[in-house]
């Protein structure tokens, strides 16, 4: 029999403490600790070193054969761009969202799909359930099973038996070992239960998808050990009310992390779209006030994004400010700099914002597309709808230049844009290719762009 002995976990980095603290001296968070059991078994002080009855020597890096590295195509686009061309063997992946953003759906998908021999084990719904949705997807796969457990030595138990090809597991936060005495769902649940998939993952070849919840802030829940013992960290994102979802890649260890995959939530399941920008721009025939696009960079992939803005004067005293999919503190600051820099009087004005999809943007380039929707709603004067814009907006009013122009130049134009506002500062300009059929536009100062648009 083991020695039972209990520990201070905090909830939200994992730290261990013998005893009880008030503020955690790793991540300095306060009343985070929770005392949980612990049986000093090997099994969690072994997580990295995969096979012990193997002993690994070094070997010359020319000796490394690459091929047990081949890539195995998930039959999902999407996925394979962003998992870095398809799924790396013995790799562990976590998938994060917040509840109802589509993670069982995507990887229930996934797992109806393919040609693997699939064990999908699910803590959260019955069988019923699963088949259900499945129905709703459609199944095309003869070898998917199901597990409903959430006892890791049954789980493995059953690993055993169904011998899988690919497995997935839906969620890490339900499943419990019982070597360890705390709650499902608890630090050293997860920490115990990750390290063991990792174990089973790197001895047996098989790729692993694991399901995380994430905590209120948007982090991954459990501790950011988590996120360092897995090759790959995905994040599925999006706004629940609209249908596009994104997939973005956190972590990698066989690729980039620029890659995103974009989805569209059907009644029949997610479907990858191929050609986003096409679906974020409206195709309102009449060019409408206060709609300004914006030629930003998603990961590496261009995407044409319509910003909407409405400046109408303020009713009570203080002007409200509310934006959707746009940092808020950006907004007003590129509001600051119109009032301070570029003599706009929009300090009385409510300003509202709002960028189509339900897609969030971190790109600078959108700036400069927010600044004309706010000027065009401003002004009541629409922007013709054959033109662009990505170029940041500085302090001073500067218009600053951004990477990637040429991929965004020629995105722009493929979709039949007629003119692109940019930066003057921007390099990489000579490297554009000759006959472009849009018209580049390059501007220093506000007032440019102001000339450009409107004149
Ligand atoms: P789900 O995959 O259960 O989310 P998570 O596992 O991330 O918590 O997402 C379910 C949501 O997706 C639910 O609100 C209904 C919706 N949905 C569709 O719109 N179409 C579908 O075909 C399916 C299966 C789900
Ligand atoms: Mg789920």
């Amino acid at each position: 029999m083991a020695k039972t002995k209990s520990a201070f976990f905090c909830q939200e980095c994992g730290h261990e403490a013998p005893k009880w603290l008030g503020k955690c001296p790793s991540c300095n968070a306060w009343n985070t600790f929770v005392e949980e059991k612990i049986v000093s078994t090997k099994s969690s002080t072994v997580a990295f070193s995969a096979n012990k009855a193997v002993k690994n020597e070094p070997r010359l890096m020319q000796d490394i054969s690459m091929a047990d590295q081949m890539r195995v195509d998930s039959g999902d686009l999407e996925l394979n761009r962003v998992l870095g061309g398809g799924i790396v063997p013995g790799s562990l992946m976590l998938f994060g969202g917040e509840p109802g953003i589509g993670k069982s759906t995507l990887l229930l998908q996934f797992a109806v799909n393919t040609g693997s021999k699939v064990l999908y084990i699910s803590g959260e719904e019955s069988e019923q359930q699963i088949k259900m949705r499945a129905e709703r997807i459609g199944i095309n796969n003869q070898n998917c099973f199901i597990l409903t457990e959430t006892c890791m030595q049954r789980i493995f138990d059953q690993i055993e038996q169904v011998k899988p090809e690919i497995l997935i597991i839906d969620s890490i936060q339900t499943l419990y070992s019982e070597e360890i005495e705390s709650t499902p769902g608890s630090i050293s649940q997860i920490k115990e239960c990750t390290a063991a998939f990792l174990r089973f993952a790197k001895d047996s070849q098989i790729p692993i998808f694991v399901v995380g919840h994430i905590t209120k802030d948007g982090s991954l829940a459990g501790p950011k050990v988590l996120e360092h013992m897995v090759d790959v960290v995905l994040h599925f994102e999006g706004d629940r009310n609209h249908v596009y979802r994104l997939l973005r890649t956190v972590k990698n260890r066989f690729g980039s992390t620029h890659e995103i995959g974009i989805y569209e939530m059907l009644s029949s399941g997610l479907r990858p779209v191929l050609n986003p920008s096409e679906i974020l721009i409206g195709n309102n025939p009449d060019a409408l006030s206060g709609v300004a696009i914006a030629a930003t960079i998603e990961g590496i992939r261009p995407l044409l994004i319509e910003v909407q803005a409405l400046v109408s004067t303020a009713a009570y005293g203080t002007p409200q400010r509310s934006s959707t999919g746009f940092d808020l503190r950006r907004l007003n600051m590129l509001l600051a700099v119109l009032e301070k820099r570029c003599g706009f009087r929009l300090g009385v004005k409510d300003v509202f914002l709002n960028i189509a999809g339900g897609i969030k943007v971190v790109d600078p380039a959108t700036d400069l597309a927010v600044v004309a929707a706010i000027l065009s709603s401003n002004a009541d004067i629409p922007i013709e709808k054959s033109i662009c814009l990505a170029a940041e907006v500085g302090l001073s009013g500067e218009i600053r230049p951004v990477n990637r122009i040429e991929q965004r130049v020629y995105e722009a134009e493929k979709l039949g844009f007629t003119k692109i506002i940019i930066s003057a500062q921007n390099k990489g300009l000579d490297k554009l290719r000759e006959n472009l059929n849009i018209e580049v536009v390059a501007c220093s100062k506000i007032q440019q762009v102001v000339k450009a648009l409107f004149a």
